[in-house]
């Protein structure tokens, strides 16, 4: 029995049909009852006039009224983990972990992105940087969040409460095999040693299963250049994850909201490739809590006028984020009257936030009002006309429509948002590019910044800076000069007092 009506279905081909869509029906009566039904799923899920709308914005982005006038924040919305006062660090951190202990603090991970530039066919949560240990990057994060716990925990009134839960923004593609790595299980995507080396430890790297939620981000139709919504097969339409913006509406739809409210006060969201992100920071969300901020946003200093990265700052009066082909050469350029020696505009977007709970929760239809981008995209389509599919795309054949996670920011008033700067060899190490094959001869080029390599590089550099720092003497003759200490041992440098006047040979401790 099909599970709607025929006159459900004119009703919803009416819907295509005043929204300019209508030939995504072209094969529906050809199909079989059970590929109707998936497809009539899919089609119910999509508005398409929304979808036209979000391309007519994306298109014609609304013009602003005069030149913009850019302005670093003001000194109220900023602070610099780099001048504060020992003891204001000392303070966020501390209130940072009691929010912690009392089961106040939730962690969002954005891991929906296909990882297309880094080529890894698993997501990229699965990789393994070739660390000794081989941990993945879901690994290591996993385990941040458990020595954070314990480490509130220790100070907590109820030890009991001192837990992070983690919610996993996953997309279509990125879903599965997240899920199933985080069971053990084997995947498709990984070769037989890959899976041997991944599937070691125990289910959800020792967290507790009913504290990890996987959840799900939407898509939107991938478009031709005249507008038309592409079908990837006769019986379905070419979709592509929403941007990591889909977090917002997400959040609504997955459910994921309603499992907060009862006790959640503060969301720490960070993105899955950034090897060193400090999940769950005690030190930024004990920050940002102070200040009782809507929203906060860690940042790194640029490291020079021509690196190319949006930039946190007011616009217009508002917090915002401004892309680095956005500014002319002479606001690149400009110094810091009060630091003249640094730049002017310096505050590195990292993608990196806390929220409150209630501004995420008072969002409402707002989350459909993300302006968005558009990609222009080789994408492989089922062709209407000649009934034929096409793989081999050699030219951008359309675009695919992407909403940022940090376009809301200017939306907020320049009280309700802070900035955080944090030191980028501790804090931000992405991983973007995959590293060059080797050669014939076993010799590599050099690798790419935002590589394997460098977030590998990264992380043991930090090790062997937290041994030193400790009192230890690192000769353990690691390739890279480093050492890893796993997040079990030393969430932030912290508890290394016992290798004090050592020498550390191992590669791991
Ligand atoms: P990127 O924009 O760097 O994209 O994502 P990506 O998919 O990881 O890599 P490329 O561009 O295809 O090479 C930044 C962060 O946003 C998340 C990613 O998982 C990453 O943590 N993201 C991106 C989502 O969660 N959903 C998306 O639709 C896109």
């Amino acid at each position: 029995m099909p599970e709607f009506t025929p006159a459900e279905v004119q009703s919803l081909k009416a819907s295509y049909d005043e929204a300019g869509q209508g030939h995504v029906f072209t094969y529906f009566d050809s199909l079989a009852l059970p590929e109707q039904k998936a497809f009539f799923e899919q089609l119910q899920k999509i508005d398409p006039a929304r979808v036209n709308k979000l391309r007519e914005l994306a298109l014609n982005p609304p013009k602003e009224d005069g030149e913009a006038v850019l302005e670093p924040l003001p000194d109220s919305a900023n602070a610099s983990i780099l001048d504060s006062k020992p003891e204001d660090i000392q303070r966020w951190y501390d209130l940072g972990l009691e929010l912690i202990g009392k089961g106040e603090v939730a962690v969002v991970l954005l891991a929906g992105g296909q990882g297309t530039r880094l080529g890894s066919k698993a997501p990229k949560g699965c990789f393994d940087i070739q660390l000794p240990s081989h941990k993945s990057l879901f690994q290591i994060q996993a385990e941040r969040i458990i020595k954070v716990q314990k480490l509130a925990a220790e100070r907590a009134a109820d030890p009991a409460k001192a837990v992070i839960p983690w919610f996993i923004m996953t997309s279509g593609p990125t879903r599965g095999p997240t899920e199933k790595f985080f069971k053990k299980e084997r995947l498709d995507e990984l070769t037989d040693e890959e899976n041997d080396n991944r599937a070691k430890g125990e289910p959800y790297f020792g967290l507790d299963p009913a504290n990890v939620t996987i959840f799900e981000q939407g898509v939107l139709p991938c478009i031709t250049n005249d507008g038309k919504f592409m079908l990837a097969s006769k019986d379905k339409v070419a979709v592509a994850p929403d941007g990591n913006g889909g977090l917002y509406k997400a959040l609504q739809d997955e459910g994921v909201l309603d499992k907060m409210r009862a006790s959640i006060k503060h969301v720490h969201a960070y993105c899955v490739d950034n090897s060193l992100a400090k999940v769950a920071d005690p030190v930024f969300i004990g920050f940002a809590a102070e200040k009782k901020v809507k929203i906060a946003t860690e940042v790194v200093r640029k490291r020079d006028a021509q690196e190319s990265v949006g930039l946190i700052l007011q616009k217009n009066g508002r917090p915002d984020v401004v892309e680095y082909s956005e500014i002319d050469e002479a606001t690149r350029q400009a110094l810091d009257p009060k630091q003249p020696t640094i730049l002017k505009f310096r505050a590195a977007n990292i993608v990196n936030h806390y929220y409150s709970f209630a501004y995420l929760d008072s969002m409402g239809d707002a989350v459909n009002r993300l302006p968005p981008h558009i990609a222009r995209k080789k994408i492989p389509y089922f062709d209407v006309d000649t009934g034929a599919a096409v793989a081999d795309v050699k030219a951008p054949n359309g675009i695919k429509l992407e909403q940022f996670v940090f376009d809301n920011f200017k939306w907020l008033d320049l009280p309700e948002f802070a900035c955080f700067e944090v030191r980028r060899e501790e804090e931000f190490s992405p991983l973007k590019n995959a590293d060059p094959a080797r050669a014939a001869d076993g010799s590599f080029a050099k690798p790419p910044e935002d590589s394997p390599t460098t977030s590998r590089k990264h992380i043991k550099e930090q090790g062997r800076r937290w041994a030193e720092a400790a009192g230890a003497t690192v000769d353990n003759g690691d390739a890279d000069g480093g050492l890893e200490v796993s997040p079990l041992t030393s969430y932030g440098g912290e508890g290394l007092e016992s290798f004090k006047g050592q020498v550390i040979s191992q590669l791991t401790i």
